[in-house]
């Protein structure tokens, strides 16, 4: 089989790390780039934690800095209580940086590779979709030459899931919800990994003490980016653990088998107190819809095998 070429377009930030060494250790993935956005902290700071990331684990793949701000709306503050003031757990960092940024924007960057690998490229979109909006508005006709589209994202109310930042709105949906809304509304193949996936997904204390003790310089990073994650998380009710947001759009990747998924159009709602609502027609309902009826499918995920994909995760990062 051959690899799963992958843009990981992210917003560093403490869980799109602990994808990123994922990524960066599956031996059926080629990260051919990663694009910054706003989301987690501000452009600059995710930036500079995705060159941080690219010295440490990936070397040789491009980083291109992305989006400031939403498609239509100011940048949001960066949310330190829940990444750190640093948007990595204020970790101490092991070694130089001695990476650049790519000189394009991130967008151009999407469209270039995208043309230059027509029908391979999955763009792995976990921070606010602006970047993807971008790409599509200079060039609406990569949607027919990417492979796929995955995205971390939303809720859809399978298994109690709400938002997480609104009580309608998931994070990257309501960073940007229009951007979010153009990205599902386009002709391209795409799948949808929200909260009613990723609320079932723990990674509890115990299973990231193993890593680090079994998993070598890439466990010790998990669980040493984790701790402010996971005080975050116990302030926030949950016993003890985190949630692998991100990191289950990276194994959905080469994983779907372990998640079940509902086809249907899917809108953002955009404006009002329920910005970044996502709602999805499914397939089998018959009446008719028009803000929805006009749109390709999406796949949304609705069941996991959590077992599964937290085992997919240790046996990546231990090795054989
Ligand atoms: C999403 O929001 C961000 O804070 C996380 O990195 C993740 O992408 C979860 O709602
Ligand atoms: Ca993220």
């Amino acid at each position: 089989m051959s690899k799963h070429k992958i843009i990981y377009d992210t917003d560093p930030g403490i869980d799109d790390a602990i994808a990123f060494v994922f990524q960066a250790r599956h031996p059926d993935i080629e990260l051919v780039g990663i694009t910054s956005v706003f989301g987690n902290s501000d452009i600059g700071t995710t930036t500079t934690n995705a060159l941080y990331l690219a010295s440490r684990f990936a070397p040789h793949v491009p980083v291109v800095r992305g989006a400031a701000a939403p498609l239509r709306r100011p940048a949001p503050a960066p949310i330190a209580h829940i990444h750190g003031n640093d948007a990595l757990g204020d970790i101490e960092r092991i070694g130089r940086v001695e990476r650049h940024v790519d000189g394009r924007d991130a967008h151009r960057f999407i469209i270039d590779t995208v043309r230059a690998h027509p029908g391979e490229i999955t763009l792995l979109a976990v921070g606010p979709m602006t970047n993807l909006a971008l790409a599509l508005k200079d060039d609406p006709h990569i949607a027919g030459l990417v492979r796929e589209v995955v995205v971390m994202g939303g809720a859809f109310g399978f298994n109690g899931a709400l938002g997480n930042v609104t009580p309608a709105a998931e994070a990257n949906m309501h960073a940007d919800p229009d951007a979010a809304d153009i990205v599902f509304g386009a002709p391209w193949k795409v799948s949808i990994v929200g909260l009613d996936v990723t609320h079932e997904t723990v990674m509890t204390t115990a299973f990231l003490a193993s890593l680090r003790d079994r998993a070598g310089d890439a466990g010790r990073f998990v669980w040493d980016v984790s701790r402010f994650y996971e005080r975050f998380h116990a302030d926030d009710g949950m016993s003890r653990g985190i949630y692998a947001h991100d990191y289950s759009a990276a194994a959905f990747v080469v994983a779907r088998a372990f998640y079940t998924t509902r086809s249907g159009p899917v809108r953002v709602l955009t404006e009002g107190i329920a910005a970044g609502l996502t709602i999805q027609k499914p397939s089998s309902m018959l009446a008719s819809a028009p803000d929805w009826d006009t749109r390709p499918s999406c796949d949304v995920c609705i069941g996991v095998d959590v077992r599964a994909v937290l085992d997919l995760f240790a046996e990546t990062l231990i090795g054989p």
